[in-house]
């Protein structure tokens, strides 16, 4: 998710870092004001949410609905073991949280990468991809595992052209090199996020300490919460934009996640 993220706010901080440099920036889904408390933190949640929600009802209740039944069931190895053969695991996962995990991260870059039309961004993907996910799931009868239509909908992001063998839902494969932003995070770019009652995710909540203790833990440092706004600004953007930072576009669908933080 990130990995863009830092594509697209790039064009608008090089604008304002720059100005005798670059006379304008395109930023397309450029998040610049999703950091402090500027944007509410369960926005970028919630939009993905709302996506597939307009697509159906029973769609957004299907995927709200799996996250409970998946941790009942994965909270014992016998369950695990049952799991991994209906998510065709490459190995016997050890947690829920990785099947959840994974299922997550489908749902949610298939929310960012909603194009039109085919594309191959994160991966192939048809046009509109979260309608053909929610299709996968009103396919089924309303009767039918809450996870079965889950891992359905999930493999039309991993598994679109057919090849797969199996899934890697646990272990190292970071197919879009993408490890790199927990560093970035940890340093100078903390974006709170959390879950509201509008979201299909499980419930999540964020706090500075912990997220101070996390990184510690992982990379040895201890994050800089607010350098993003202290260098390049964030709070009243339309005066510092009007006064310092002319020519640029910044250009967003409603239905982009990261479309309320920029
Ligand atoms: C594993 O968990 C399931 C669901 O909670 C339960 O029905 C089952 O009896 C448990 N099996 C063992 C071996 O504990
Ligand atoms: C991927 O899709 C192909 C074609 O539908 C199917 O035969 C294969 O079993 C799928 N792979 C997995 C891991 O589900
Ligand atoms: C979500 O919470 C807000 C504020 O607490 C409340 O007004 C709203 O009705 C709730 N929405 C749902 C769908 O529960
Ligand atoms: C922070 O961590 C503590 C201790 O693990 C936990 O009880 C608390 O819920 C966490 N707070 C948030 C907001 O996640």
């Amino acid at each position: 998710m990130i990995l863009w993220l830092l594509f697209l706010v790039l064009a608008s901080w090089f604008r304002l870092k720059y100005p005798h440099v670059a006379m304008g920036a395109v930023a397309s889904s450029a998040p610049i004001l999703q950091f402090d408390d500027i944007t509410p933190w369960s926005s970028f949640d919630d939009t993905v949410s709302q996506d597939f929600k307009s697509e159906s009802l029973n769609c957004f209740s299907v995927i709200k609905a799996v996250w409970d039944v998946l941790d009942d069931r994965g909270s014992n190895h016998t369950g695990l073991l049952e799991l991994s053969k209906t998510f065709r695991a490459c190995k016997t996962v050890q947690s829920a949280d990785s099947l959840g995990n994974w299922l997550a991260t489908a749902f949610t870059y298939t929310a960012m990468v909603d194009y039109p039309t085919p594309a191959n961004f994160m991966m192939n993907l048809p046009a509109y991809p979260v309608k053909e996910m929610c299709k996968i799931i009103d396919s089924f009868p309303t009767g039918a595992d809450v996870i079965d239509k889950a891992f359905a909908a999930a493999s039309l992001y991993y598994n679109y052209t057919g090849d797969q063998k199996c899934f890697q839902v646990e272990g190292d494969d970071d197919p879009h090199g993408l490890n790199g932003w927990g560093w970035q995070y940890c340093t100078e770019m903390v974006m709170p996020m959390t879950g509201s009652n509008e979201s299909m995710f499980p419930p999540a909540s964020f706090s500075y300490e912990n997220t101070s203790e996390d990184c510690l833990r992982y990379y040895g440092v201890r994050p800089r919460m607010h350098w993003i706004t202290t260098e390049y600004g964030g709070h009243k953007i339309d005066k510092v934009l009007k006064r310092f930072g002319s020519n640029i576009i910044f250009s967003n669908g409603m239905r982009d996640p990261w479309s309320r933080g920029g």
